[in-house]
């Protein structure tokens, strides 16, 4: 039995990121779960199939958050004034460390699910905290709601309190135990995640790097997110010519598909071995303000054909909504281009294809309305006195810029209405 799904409306979504398909008042048919067409006049085959029909409102691909931490959500909005290492000491080490206790973690994660969600988040990577049993909790709760996700419980084995980092063993224990128990789920699924270079021993990379070969499981960390951080990498792998390197060494650099946060300073020799191993970035604008970590140059990434997804990064980042990433992107890249005036800013497509269809290329094909891609998508309603009188462009840029979740009416992930 085949699983049609019909929605009619408005669509637009973003093939390649210069410009914008838009389908005025189109049929878009998913057949168990894949786009099979979008039509001016619904085929014939159709015709006894029921339509939702959502008349003038705007049908958009669901958004992608490459980079956030479900953990720190109690944390958004709150020691802004620190840069990174004081405020994962100050802040966030204590706040993951309650994580332990796994009736927290279903009142939190409930919540950051639930709020994820009604943002119009359908895939995101996310990091949980280092507690196995917390990061279980995630998972199922991820899994209940329906969302699409990658799931990791942070490996930290030195370099952070006490209460916080496990054991070598304790902590590839724990990994392992989830990889087993949740690799061959459909929609969410384990990634190796290693918190950073410095909160990890050269054995406990080399463990984790073995699992997500045996297991061939993907892999997210963070990289080249702040000078202190790099210089500190740099002294405690002195062996390894380049921050990079330390997750290269041991099979945590596009050896299983890899996802890394941030990257912003990265020389030539970095940015080639970013592209040779097809790593993804993921620029996370809010965060590279709010801890004040420097701004990713964007553009030249993009211009060498890196593939790059955008990320709350909550709590670095204060807001969870997707489409405040994309609106700070272009406004960042519009800070840099007044410096810099070669720099290029990021256009409305731009930005939208790198919350949509360049993250979602990590999950596969995510992220657009072409034929055979996941039906992941939002239905947005915008006011009346707005609709009558705008293009459908203007309408969604209106929406990325200040629209919420209270404009997001209905939310499909692999044709599943959430
Ligand atoms: N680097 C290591 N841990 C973190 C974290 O929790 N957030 C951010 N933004 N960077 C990190
Ligand atoms: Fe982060």
């Amino acid at each position: 039995m085949k699983n049609i799904l019909i929605l009619k409306g408005n669509i637009i979504f973003t093939k390649t990121s210069d410009r914008f398909e838009i389908c005025k008042n189109s049929y878009i048919v998913s057949v168990n779960g894949k786009v099979e067409g979008i039509y001016k006049v619904l085929p014939e085959k159709y015709m006894d199939c029921t339509v939702e029909d959502y008349g003038d409102r705007l049908i958009i691909p669901g958004f992608v958050d490459l980079h956030l931490h479900a953990a720190q959500f109690l944390q958004c909005g709150m020691g802004m004034t620190n840069q990174l290492l004081d405020w994962l000491n100050d802040y966030t080490f204590d706040l993951e460390r309650q994580f332990q206790d796994v009736e927290f973690a279903k009142e939190v994660y409930t919540q950051f699910a639930d709020k994820l969600i009604a943002n119009g988040t359908t895939r995101a990577c996310i990091f949980a905290s280092s507690s196995t049993k917390g990061t279980e909790v995630l998972f199922d709760i991820l899994k209940q709601k329906g969302i699409g996700a990658y799931v990791g419980k942070v490996n930290m084995d030195r370099n952070a309190p006490d209460f916080i980092i496990e054991t070598t063993e304790e902590s590839i224990k724990g990994t392992k135990y989830l990889i087993e128990k949740y690799n061959n789920e459909k929609l969410v699924k384990p990634i190796i995640t290693p918190r950073f270079a410095p909160t990890s021993t050269d054995e406990l990379l080399e463990e984790l790097g073995k699992l997500a070969k045996v297991y061939n499981v993907p892999v997210q960390s963070h990289l080249s997110e702040n000078t202190d951080e790099i210089n500190w990498v740099q002294q405690l792998f002195p062996d390894s010519r380049k921050y990079l390197d330390v997750y290269d060494k041991h099979s945590l650099f596009g050896q299983t598909p890899t996802v890394m946060a941030h990257g912003i300073y990265l020389d030539n020799s970095e940015i080639d071995k970013v592209k040779r191993n097809k790593v993804t970035l993921v620029h996370c604008p809010d965060s590279n303000i709010n801890v004040r970590s420097g701004i990713m140059p964007l553009r030249k990434y993009l211009n060498m054909g890196i593939q790059v997804g955008l990320g709350s990064d909550i709590a670095g980042g204060h807001k969870i909504a997707l489409n405040e990433a994309i609106v700070r992107a272009i406004q960042l890249s519009k800070l840099l281009s007044m410096n810099q005036p070669e720099y290029e800013p990021l256009s409305v497509s731009e930005a939208f294809y790198l919350g949509t269809k360049g993250g979602g290329q990590f999950f596969g094909k995510i992220g657009s309305f072409e034929e055979g891609y996941c039906f992941d998508a939002l239905v947005i309603e915008d006011d009346r006195l707005i609709s009558d009188r705008y293009t459908l462009k203007d309408r969604l840029e209106r929406f990325l810029y200040i629209g919420d979740d209270r404009n997001i009416c209905a939310r499909y992930v692999e044709g599943n209405k959430l």
